[in-house]
């Protein structure tokens, strides 16, 4: 990419910029370790360069300043030798300042006077100050450059292009960082339910991580908003399948969020395990049953099968 290097340059050291999204994510930031980062000759040569530069122009500075002394001695010396009054010149700044602003002095304000008088308010013909016109030139250069770097030669990429490319480098990212942990399928039709310990803590996490307890109070008992899980009334079915469809795919119109878009379905599964186990533990004050009572119907569970599943 030809513009790869002078994204480097500025966006660099700012190792979060999306154009380094891709590298940063494979490779350490810059901030991670800045000595050994490949980059920093680079960046230490460019700030090296930068200080030179730096002091390039403060020494210029001095030395116009010793000139304009120099100037002014010199043309004081030449009016004294032909009698002339002498009227020391301004600095450098107070000359440039005063070619920016090119100000008709008060003085002299008569001669542009329009003749318009408001209220004691005059008309000034006043021409559009230097600096003004300068920036317009700026504009205009600025324009047919950016006109050839950008359009004629495609040097740099329009913001179009640059919104593309970094939605392409955040997708590759979002590509690599799924191939690195791939979300493994469930197989809902083979799952069957056992008390497997280190699973129901999972759910248990799920359950507590998601708020599940807001609307099902925590111990699953149910509340105002959402069913009692702990009896063997359903209103979408009971028995694991249709749990985990539920939570998968939530009750949305009624206020029941589909889980499945945010939780993986490791995670909707552990949560199904952990709402299965909430079975019959008849916490106090527990909703009353709502839907129908459901009735396993399947032979009793077979560990081999779960394990398999898992
Ligand atoms: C914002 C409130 C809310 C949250 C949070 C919530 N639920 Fe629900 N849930 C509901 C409502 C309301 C229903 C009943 C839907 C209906 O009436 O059809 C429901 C129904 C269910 C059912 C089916 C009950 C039945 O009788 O068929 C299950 C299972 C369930 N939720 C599990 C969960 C789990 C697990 C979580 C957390 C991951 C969770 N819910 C989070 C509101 C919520």
């Amino acid at each position: 990419m030809k513009y790869s290097s002078i994204a480097l340059l500025t966006g660099g050291l700012l190792a979060t910029t999306p154009a380094n999204a891709l590298s940063a994510a494979t490779a350490p930031g810059f901030w991670d370790d800045p000595v050994n980062h490949p980059l920093m000759p680079l960046y230490a040569l460019s700030l090296f360069a930068a200080i030179v530069a730096m002091l390039v122009v403060v020494v210029c500075i001095s030395l116009l300043r010793v000139l304009n002394v120099l100037i002014n001695l010199s043309e004081k010396e030449r009016a004294e030798k032909h009698g002339i009054a002498y009227v020391p010149r301004g600095s450098f700044w107070q000359q440039f300042v005063q070619k920016a602003n090119a100000s008709v002095p008060l003085t002299q304000e008569q001669d542009i006077d329009m003749g318009h008088d408001f209220d004691g308010i005059r008309e000034l013909d006043n021409h559009l100050p230097p600096w003004w016109k300068w920036l317009f030139a700026g504009t205009a250069v600025w324009a047919v450059a950016y006109l050839v770097v950008y359009h004629l030669y495609g040097n740099l990429p329009l913001q179009q292009e640059e919104y593309d490319q970094e939605v392409a480098v955040a997708n590759e990212v979002a590509r690599q960082r799924k191939a690195a942990q791939p979300v493994e399928e469930i197989d809902v039709n083979a799952l069957k339910y056992i008390a497997d310990a280190a699973i129901l803590e999972k759910g248990k996490g799920v359950f507590a991580n998601n708020n599940c307890g807001s609307c099902h109070r925590a111990d699953g008992g149910g509340n105002t908003i959402g069913p009692n899980l702990t009896d063997a009334y359903w209103l979408h079915g009971g028995g694991i399948q249709n749990i985990f469809n539920t939570i998968k795919t939530g009750v949305v119109e009624k206020g029941m969020p589909a889980w499945g878009k945010t939780l993986s379905p490791q995670d909707v599964r552990d949560v199904t395990f952990y709402v299965m186990s909430l079975q019959g533990s008849n916490p106090a004050d527990g909703k009353a049953p709502q839907g129908d009572l459901f009735e396993e119907t399947h032979a009793a569970p077979d560990s081999t099968a779960v394990q398999a599943s898992l």
